[in-house]
């Protein structure tokens, strides 16, 4: 009983050290926060497969609704455009100045497409991804407005520069975006004055 008393009090004491000795570094300045100083390799591994569980066990259980029609791929395309392409470029185009400032670095979508599921893609567009530039798009969308772009980023992979560009620029079914949940909203599409 007594060896496990001092085990015990040992370990209490040496944790309390340590959560100290962090505080004093911390409060020091000493680690350097610039997005400039990579993590270091163990760092950098611990907090990828952090994020990379983190969603593949979160997302696990979403319904993913019939993806990849042209016109979804248009309205997606059209989305990304304007909400992702500044950060993760698309099939064929270089990557902005603002991706190559950030830290962690924006993936490339086409290698995530290739190696995740569409929920997986779901769950990072809709709740974000903390600590990182990667926003959440699910305060301010509905998730009609971004199952579109998932379907876009799931046919990245073998996706050229000009079907990019074409699908993002076509202006075909273009009024049925802003309102995909309203009844009817493909009917009169046209008439709205957005
Ligand atoms: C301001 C920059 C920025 C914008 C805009 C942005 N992202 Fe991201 N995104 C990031 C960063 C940075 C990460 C990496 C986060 C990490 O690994 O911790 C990321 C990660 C992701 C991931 C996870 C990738 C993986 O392989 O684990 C997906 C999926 C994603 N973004 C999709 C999108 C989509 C789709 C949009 C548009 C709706 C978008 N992002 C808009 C910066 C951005």
């Amino acid at each position: 009983m007594k060896i496990i008393k001092v085990v015990l009090v040992t370990l209490v004491i040496s944790s309390l050290i340590g959560v100290f000795a962090i505080g004093v570094y911390m409060a020091s300045g000493g680690y350097n926060v610039a997005a400039t100083a990579p993590h270091t390799p163990p760092v950098k591994w611990l907090l990828g497969t952090a994020v990379h569980r983190s969603i593949a066990v979160r997302s696990a259980d979403i319904k993913v609704p019939l993806l990849g029609n042209a016109t979804q791929l248009r309205q997606g395309a059209r989305s990304y455009e304007v909400m992702c392409a500044s950060c993760h470029a698309p099939p064929g185009r270089r990557t902005t100045a603002l991706a190559r400032g950030l830290y962690p670095a924006p993936p490339d979508l086409t290698h995530t497409a290739e190696h995740h599921s569409p929920e997986y893609v779901f769950w990072a567009v809709k709740h974000g991804i903390k600590a990182s530039g990667m926003p959440a798009w699910g305060p301010t969308h509905d998730d009609a407005d971004l199952w579109p772009i998932v379907a876009l980023v799931m046919a990245f992979p073998g996706m050229d520069a000009a079907t990019y560009e074409r699908l993002s620029t076509s202006t075909a079914d273009a009024g049925a975006q802003s309102h995909p949940q309203e009844p009817g909203a493909s009917a009169h599409q046209h008439d709205h004055a957005h």
